[in-house]
Protein backbone atom coordinates (compact mmCIF):
# COMPACT_ATOMS: atom_id res chain seq x y z
CA UNK A 1 0.00 0.00 0.00
CA UNK A 2 1.18 3.42 -0.89
CA UNK A 3 1.00 5.46 2.81
CA UNK A 4 0.34 8.79 2.19
CA UNK A 5 -0.76 10.25 5.40
CA UNK A 6 -0.15 8.64 9.06
CA UNK A 7 -1.52 9.91 12.51
CA UNK A 8 0.48 10.24 16.12
CA UNK A 9 -1.11 10.11 19.45
CA UNK A 10 -0.02 9.84 23.06
CA UNK A 11 -1.61 7.81 25.41
CA UNK A 12 -1.78 6.59 29.34
CA UNK A 13 0.68 8.40 32.03
CA UNK A 14 3.18 10.70 29.82
CA UNK A 15 6.49 10.66 29.99
CA UNK A 16 9.57 12.82 29.35
CA UNK A 17 10.99 12.15 25.93
CA UNK A 18 7.08 11.74 23.91
CA UNK A 19 7.74 15.14 22.23
CA UNK A 20 11.47 14.02 20.81
CA UNK A 21 9.27 11.37 19.27
CA UNK A 22 6.27 13.58 17.97
CA UNK A 23 9.54 15.82 16.46
CA UNK A 24 11.52 12.71 14.76
CA UNK A 25 7.79 11.19 13.51
CA UNK A 26 7.54 14.89 11.82
CA UNK A 27 10.66 15.17 10.77
CA UNK A 28 10.93 11.42 9.33
CA UNK A 29 7.59 11.64 7.49
CA UNK A 30 7.72 15.33 5.56
CA UNK A 31 11.45 13.66 4.39
CA UNK A 32 9.46 10.95 2.78
CA UNK A 33 6.33 13.15 1.44
CA UNK A 34 3.89 12.06 4.37
CA UNK A 35 1.68 14.09 5.64
CA UNK A 36 1.35 13.90 9.63
CA UNK A 37 -1.92 14.63 11.64
CA UNK A 38 -1.65 15.10 15.16
CA UNK A 39 -4.51 13.16 17.30
CA UNK A 40 -4.98 15.14 20.73
CA UNK A 41 -5.88 13.46 23.81
CA UNK A 42 -4.68 9.69 23.20
CA UNK A 43 -7.61 7.57 21.73
CA UNK A 44 -10.24 9.87 22.98
CA UNK A 45 -8.75 12.29 20.05
CA UNK A 46 -9.52 9.68 17.44
CA UNK A 47 -13.04 8.66 19.07
CA UNK A 48 -13.86 12.37 18.68
CA UNK A 49 -12.19 13.44 15.92
CA UNK A 50 -9.78 15.77 17.41
CA UNK A 51 -6.92 15.42 14.84
CA UNK A 52 -4.79 18.20 13.38
CA UNK A 53 -1.97 18.45 11.08
CA UNK A 54 1.23 19.35 12.44
CA UNK A 55 4.34 20.58 10.32
CA UNK A 56 7.37 21.18 11.10
CA UNK A 57 7.31 24.78 13.54
CA UNK A 58 5.02 22.89 15.36
CA UNK A 59 7.20 20.59 16.75
CA UNK A 60 10.37 23.01 16.57
CA UNK A 61 11.97 23.22 19.94
CA UNK A 62 9.41 20.87 21.48
CA UNK A 63 12.16 17.68 21.87
CA UNK A 64 13.71 19.93 25.58
CA UNK A 65 10.27 19.96 26.57
CA UNK A 66 8.44 17.80 29.53
CA UNK A 67 4.56 16.44 28.75
CA UNK A 68 3.28 15.86 25.27
CA UNK A 69 2.05 18.82 22.88
CA UNK A 70 -0.38 16.16 21.88
CA UNK A 71 -1.99 15.50 25.14
CA UNK A 72 -2.40 12.65 26.83
CA UNK A 73 -5.59 10.12 28.40
CA UNK A 74 -6.02 6.61 29.67
CA UNK A 75 -9.34 6.52 27.81
CA UNK A 76 -12.06 4.05 28.81
CA UNK A 77 -14.38 4.32 25.90
CA UNK A 78 -11.65 2.94 23.58
CA UNK A 79 -11.73 -0.47 25.70
CA UNK A 80 -15.64 -0.86 24.32
CA UNK A 81 -16.50 -1.85 20.97
CA UNK A 82 -18.16 0.95 19.54
CA UNK A 83 -15.64 3.28 20.99
CA UNK A 84 -13.23 1.05 18.74
CA UNK A 85 -15.45 1.26 15.92
CA UNK A 86 -15.74 5.04 16.09
CA UNK A 87 -11.90 4.91 16.47
CA UNK A 88 -11.84 3.04 12.97
CA UNK A 89 -14.63 5.54 11.44
CA UNK A 90 -11.99 8.43 12.11
CA UNK A 91 -8.77 6.95 10.95
CA UNK A 92 -10.92 6.18 7.56
CA UNK A 93 -12.73 9.25 7.57
CA UNK A 94 -8.83 10.97 7.95
CA UNK A 95 -7.61 8.77 5.36
CA UNK A 96 -4.87 7.52 7.78
CA UNK A 97 -2.89 5.09 6.45
CA UNK A 98 -0.67 4.17 9.76
CA UNK A 99 -0.80 5.22 12.94
CA UNK A 100 2.02 5.26 15.21
CA UNK A 101 1.06 5.05 19.40
CA UNK A 102 3.31 5.92 22.23
CA UNK A 103 2.03 5.13 25.39
CA UNK A 104 2.22 1.57 27.47
CA UNK A 105 1.06 -1.81 27.47
CA UNK A 106 -2.11 -1.02 27.83
CA UNK A 107 -2.10 1.22 24.78
CA UNK A 108 -0.35 -1.11 22.66
CA UNK A 109 -3.50 -3.65 23.46
CA UNK A 110 -5.32 -0.68 22.13
CA UNK A 111 -2.88 -0.35 18.82
CA UNK A 112 -3.34 -3.78 18.37
CA UNK A 113 -6.97 -4.25 18.32
CA UNK A 114 -7.21 -1.02 15.52
CA UNK A 115 -4.81 -3.25 13.94
CA UNK A 116 -7.22 -5.53 14.12
CA UNK A 117 -9.71 -3.71 11.93
CA UNK A 118 -7.66 -2.77 9.27
CA UNK A 119 -5.36 0.41 10.59
CA UNK A 120 -1.78 -0.34 10.43
CA UNK A 121 -0.47 0.85 14.11
CA UNK A 122 3.17 1.03 15.32
CA UNK A 123 3.75 1.14 18.95
CA UNK A 124 6.55 3.38 20.70
CA UNK A 125 6.91 2.45 24.34
CA UNK A 126 6.96 5.41 26.63
CA UNK A 127 5.99 5.26 30.40
CA UNK A 128 8.15 6.12 33.20
CA UNK A 129 7.79 2.83 34.61
CA UNK A 130 9.85 0.56 32.37
CA UNK A 131 7.96 -1.83 32.60
CA UNK A 132 7.06 -3.26 28.94
CA UNK A 133 8.85 -6.63 28.59
CA UNK A 134 10.15 -6.40 24.87
CA UNK A 135 12.53 -3.30 25.19
CA UNK A 136 15.19 -2.73 27.57
CA UNK A 137 14.43 1.18 27.87
CA UNK A 138 10.67 3.47 27.79
CA UNK A 139 11.28 6.89 27.20
CA UNK A 140 10.69 8.76 30.17
CA UNK A 141 12.78 6.26 32.13
CA UNK A 142 16.12 7.73 33.24
CA UNK A 143 14.51 11.37 33.56
CA UNK A 144 12.14 10.02 36.20
CA UNK A 145 15.13 7.88 37.96
CA UNK A 146 16.77 11.40 37.87
CA UNK A 147 14.02 14.04 39.14
CA UNK A 148 13.59 10.82 41.95
CA UNK A 149 16.89 11.12 42.88
CA UNK A 150 17.33 15.00 42.98
CA UNK A 151 14.00 14.69 45.63
CA UNK A 152 15.63 12.14 47.72
CA UNK A 153 18.92 13.92 47.32
CA UNK A 154 17.28 16.96 49.48
CA UNK A 155 14.97 14.56 51.32
CA UNK A 156 19.01 13.05 52.72
CA UNK A 157 20.38 16.39 53.43
CA UNK A 158 17.51 17.10 55.90
CA UNK A 159 17.39 13.89 57.86
CA UNK A 160 20.94 13.88 58.26
CA UNK A 161 20.62 17.39 60.09
CA UNK A 162 17.86 15.30 62.17
CA UNK A 163 19.21 11.62 62.46
CA UNK A 164 16.32 11.12 60.80
CA UNK A 165 15.04 8.19 58.48
CA UNK A 166 12.94 8.55 55.59
CA UNK A 167 10.82 6.33 54.14
CA UNK A 168 10.06 7.69 50.23
CA UNK A 169 7.82 6.37 48.09
CA UNK A 170 8.53 6.10 44.08
CA UNK A 171 6.33 5.43 41.27
CA UNK A 172 6.18 2.37 39.20
CA UNK A 173 2.47 0.99 38.92
CA UNK A 174 3.47 -2.56 39.45
CA UNK A 175 7.06 -2.40 38.84
CA UNK A 176 10.40 -2.14 40.74
CA UNK A 177 12.54 -0.45 38.54
CA UNK A 178 12.79 3.53 39.61
CA UNK A 179 12.58 1.75 42.93
CA UNK A 180 15.89 -0.24 42.76
CA UNK A 181 17.67 2.54 40.58
CA UNK A 182 16.93 5.17 42.63
CA UNK A 183 17.81 3.13 45.64
CA UNK A 184 21.00 1.95 44.71
CA UNK A 185 21.58 5.77 43.21
CA UNK A 186 20.84 7.22 46.52
CA UNK A 187 22.75 4.78 48.80
CA UNK A 188 19.43 3.46 50.32
CA UNK A 189 19.38 1.44 53.29
CA UNK A 190 16.63 -0.52 52.13
CA UNK A 191 14.56 -1.04 48.67
CA UNK A 192 10.97 -2.36 48.73
CA UNK A 193 9.84 -3.68 45.47
CA UNK A 194 6.91 -6.06 44.07
CA UNK A 195 9.28 -8.34 42.31
CA UNK A 196 10.91 -9.22 45.83
CA UNK A 197 8.91 -10.34 49.08
CA UNK A 198 9.44 -7.66 51.81
CA UNK A 199 10.88 -9.14 54.91
CA UNK A 200 10.38 -5.93 57.69
CA UNK A 201 12.24 -7.82 60.00
CA UNK A 202 14.89 -7.65 57.74
CA UNK A 203 14.76 -3.99 57.53
CA UNK A 204 14.80 -3.14 61.38
CA UNK A 205 17.72 -5.82 61.44
CA UNK A 206 19.65 -3.72 58.89
CA UNK A 207 18.97 -0.94 60.56
CA UNK A 208 19.86 -2.04 63.91
CA UNK A 209 23.44 -2.90 62.81
CA UNK A 210 24.31 0.10 60.75
CA UNK A 211 23.24 2.12 63.84
CA UNK A 212 25.93 -0.20 65.87
CA UNK A 213 28.19 0.98 63.40
CA UNK A 214 27.68 4.71 63.62
CA UNK A 215 24.87 4.99 61.02
CA UNK A 216 22.37 7.38 62.02
CA UNK A 217 19.89 8.82 59.44
CA UNK A 218 18.34 6.63 56.88
CA UNK A 219 16.48 6.19 53.36
CA UNK A 220 14.46 3.56 52.93
CA UNK A 221 13.02 3.49 48.81
CA UNK A 222 9.80 1.82 48.48
CA UNK A 223 7.90 1.01 45.38
CA UNK A 224 4.12 2.57 45.09
CA UNK A 225 1.39 0.64 45.93
CA UNK A 226 2.81 -2.32 48.63
CA UNK A 227 2.21 -0.22 51.20
CA UNK A 228 1.63 2.53 53.18
CA UNK A 229 4.32 4.21 53.77
CA UNK A 230 3.20 6.48 56.56
CA UNK A 231 2.67 3.41 58.61
CA UNK A 232 5.87 2.08 57.92
CA UNK A 233 7.51 5.14 59.24
CA UNK A 234 5.80 5.20 62.32
CA UNK A 235 6.80 1.13 62.62
CA UNK A 236 10.27 2.03 61.90
CA UNK A 237 10.43 5.06 64.47
CA UNK A 238 8.56 2.47 67.04
CA UNK A 239 10.85 -0.56 66.62
CA UNK A 240 13.96 1.30 66.14
CA UNK A 241 13.78 4.32 67.86
CA UNK A 242 15.13 6.08 65.08
CA UNK A 243 12.77 9.44 64.48
CA UNK A 244 10.94 8.83 60.60
CA UNK A 245 9.09 10.54 58.14
CA UNK A 246 7.13 9.24 55.22
CA UNK A 247 7.28 11.40 51.38
CA UNK A 248 4.92 10.20 48.42
CA UNK A 249 7.01 11.86 45.46
CA UNK A 250 4.04 11.21 43.12
CA UNK A 251 3.71 12.84 40.08
CA UNK A 252 6.83 15.11 40.06
CA UNK A 253 8.46 12.09 38.67
CA UNK A 254 6.51 12.37 35.62
CA UNK A 255 7.78 16.22 34.70
CA UNK A 256 10.59 17.90 33.41
CA UNK A 257 13.05 18.03 30.35
CA UNK A 258 14.09 14.93 29.33
CA UNK A 259 17.82 14.07 29.76
CA UNK A 260 19.10 12.71 26.88
CA UNK A 261 18.34 9.38 26.69
CA UNK A 262 14.76 9.89 26.71
CA UNK A 263 15.06 12.23 23.62
CA UNK A 264 17.72 9.98 21.80
CA UNK A 265 15.67 7.07 21.97
CA UNK A 266 12.48 9.23 21.22
CA UNK A 267 14.41 9.75 18.07
CA UNK A 268 15.52 6.59 17.15
CA UNK A 269 11.72 4.98 18.14
CA UNK A 270 9.83 7.73 16.07
CA UNK A 271 12.56 7.23 12.94
CA UNK A 272 11.82 3.23 13.27
CA UNK A 273 8.37 3.89 13.50
CA UNK A 274 8.13 5.59 10.50
CA UNK A 275 10.26 3.59 8.50
CA UNK A 276 8.02 0.41 9.62
CA UNK A 277 4.86 2.01 8.40
CA UNK A 278 6.67 2.85 4.87
CA UNK A 279 7.67 -0.58 4.89
CA UNK A 280 4.54 -1.87 4.95
CA UNK A 281 4.13 -3.02 8.43
CA UNK A 282 1.33 -3.56 10.63
CA UNK A 283 1.42 -4.35 14.59
CA UNK A 284 4.44 -3.75 15.69
CA UNK A 285 6.10 -2.16 18.95
CA UNK A 286 9.74 -0.99 18.74
CA UNK A 287 12.43 -1.01 21.58
CA UNK A 288 15.71 -0.47 22.65
CA UNK A 289 17.78 -3.93 22.94
CA UNK A 290 21.89 -4.11 23.63
CA UNK A 291 21.54 -0.07 22.33
CA UNK A 292 20.12 -1.19 18.71
CA UNK A 293 16.57 -0.38 18.27
CA UNK A 294 14.41 -4.04 16.97
CA UNK A 295 10.85 -4.10 16.41
CA UNK A 296 8.33 -6.94 17.28
CA UNK A 297 4.94 -7.85 16.51
CA UNK A 298 2.73 -6.11 19.56
CA UNK A 299 1.33 -9.17 20.82
CA UNK A 300 4.82 -11.52 20.69
CA UNK A 301 6.34 -8.55 22.54
CA UNK A 302 3.73 -7.85 25.13
CA UNK A 303 3.82 -12.08 25.94
CA UNK A 304 7.67 -11.50 26.54
CA UNK A 305 8.85 -12.52 30.28
CA UNK A 306 9.34 -8.93 32.93
CA UNK A 307 13.24 -8.16 32.31
CA UNK A 308 13.47 -7.60 35.61
CA UNK A 309 17.13 -6.72 37.05
CA UNK A 310 17.83 -9.04 39.27
CA UNK A 311 21.84 -8.86 38.94
CA UNK A 312 21.36 -5.38 39.99
CA UNK A 313 19.10 -6.06 42.95
CA UNK A 314 21.46 -8.30 44.11
CA UNK A 315 24.05 -5.31 44.16
CA UNK A 316 21.48 -3.44 45.70
CA UNK A 317 21.03 -5.78 48.36
CA UNK A 318 24.40 -6.09 49.65
CA UNK A 319 24.54 -2.51 50.51
CA UNK A 320 21.05 -2.30 52.76
O1 LIG B 1 2.39 4.63 34.32
C1 LIG B 1 2.93 5.82 34.75
C2 LIG B 1 2.41 6.19 36.12
O2 LIG B 1 3.00 7.42 36.51
C3 LIG B 1 2.64 5.13 37.19
O3 LIG B 1 3.93 5.14 37.71
C4 LIG B 1 1.57 5.51 38.19
O4 LIG B 1 1.16 4.37 38.92
C5 LIG B 1 0.44 5.97 37.31
O5 LIG B 1 1.01 6.35 36.08
C6 LIG B 1 -0.32 7.14 37.85
O6 LIG B 1 -1.38 7.38 37.00
P1 LIG B 1 -2.25 8.71 37.01
O7 LIG B 1 -1.41 9.81 36.45
O8 LIG B 1 -3.41 8.38 36.14
O9 LIG B 1 -2.62 8.99 38.44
Amino acid sequence: MNIKRIGILTSGGDAPGMNAVIYSVVKNAFEHNLEVLGVYRGYNGLINGNLKPLNLDDVKDIIKRGGTILYSARCKEFQTGEGLQRAVKTCKDNKIDGLIVVGGDGSFKGANNLSKEGIPCIGIPGTIDNDIACTEYTLGFGTAVNTAIEMVDKLSDTMMSHDRCSVVEVMGRRSGYIALEVGVSVAASYIVLPEVEFDKKDLFLKMEKAMKNGKKHFIVVVAEGLMDVFELAKEIEKTTGVESRATVLGHVQRGGSPIAKDRIAGVQFGQRAVELLLAGKVKRVVGLKSEKIVDYDILEGLALDSKFPKDLYDVAKKMF
